[in-house]
């Protein structure tokens, strides 16, 4: 069972500023490793502002690093939800990274379940390493939803539970009808999450506070279903929250 490392930072600038560093480190050292580095990005909000640190970054290995979607709302990728053109217009056009070194989710299959199974076998043609059959990504990026969902392992549906293969799919709505956006989503699964190299997980905000409570409690046994997720990771696993976000800020 890893140990969270859990940092906090008082702002959102400055936990941007924080991963970013963090990102550059690991790309420096996966690179001289091995000569790669293999990140599955996360969706949401909050780490726009990391890949719009890391566009004008001078420290990223470009070259060698490959860029994977740790999940995606099946949406076209020019729509506004589509977790491809949040990253393509924060660190991609007109940037830094090679487009061979760009494998998005795609999302012109018919179904989300084809989508699922396209991006499965891709990873498993493109991942150099792989584990037990499952692609070990040297990070994966994560974010934390209020109702304790990650990637896009929503409690409630079956995509958390989904242990053989590495990309599948959901529908959020059939367990919260409220949630934002109201689309079907595609992403990696728990056993790939379980594998990464390293996990970070960014989190902001008051909304985020009951949940990371929750995470970071000592019992895992209480703890959410993503906690147990996180906290059967093989390797390290490092927070990256705001004063806000943290539960043990007294306001
Ligand atoms: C997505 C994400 C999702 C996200 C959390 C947090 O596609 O929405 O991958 O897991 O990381 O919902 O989102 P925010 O960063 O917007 O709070």
């Amino acid at each position: 069972m890893p140990d969270f490392t859990i940092h906090i930072l008082k702002d959102s600038a400055s936990l941007a500023r924080a991963a970013a560093a963090a990102i550059e480190t690991l790309a420096q050292n996966s690179v001289a490793e091995h000569n790669s580095f293999d990140i599955a990005l996360s969706g949401g909000s909050t780490p726009k502002s990391v890949y719009a640190l890391l566009r004008n970054s001078t420290k990223m290995p470009w070259p060698h690093t490959r860029l994977f979607w740790g999940d995606e709302r099946y949406v076209p990728h020019d729509h506004a939800d589509s977790n491809f053109r949040m990253v393509n217009e924060a660190l991609l056009k007109n940037g830094p990274v090679p487009p061979e070194n760009i494998f998005p989710i795609p999302t012109i299959q018919p179904t989300a379940a084809d989508s699922a199974a396209y991006y499965d076998a891709m990873l498993r043609e493109k991942m150099v390493r792989q584990n037990d059959g499952f692609p070990v990504f040297d990070l994966v990026l994560l974010g934390i939803g209020p109702d304790g969902h990650t990637a896009s392992l929503f409690p409630g549906t079956r995509a958390p539970l989904e242990m053989t293969r590495a990309v599948t799919w959901c529908d959020p709505t059939v367990a919260n009808p409220a949630v934002n956006p109201p689309v079907q989503r595609v992403t990696i699964t728990t056993p790939v999450i379980w594998r990464a190299e390293n996990v970070f997980v960014l989190a902001e905000g008051e909304s985020k506070r009951p949940i990371l409570a929750k995470i970071c409690a000592p019992d895992p046994v209480e703890n959410p279903p993503v906690a147990r997720l996180l906290r059967q990771c093989k390797h390290a696993v490092r927070f990256f929250l705001d004063d806000a976000a943290n539960s043990n800020t007294r306001t």
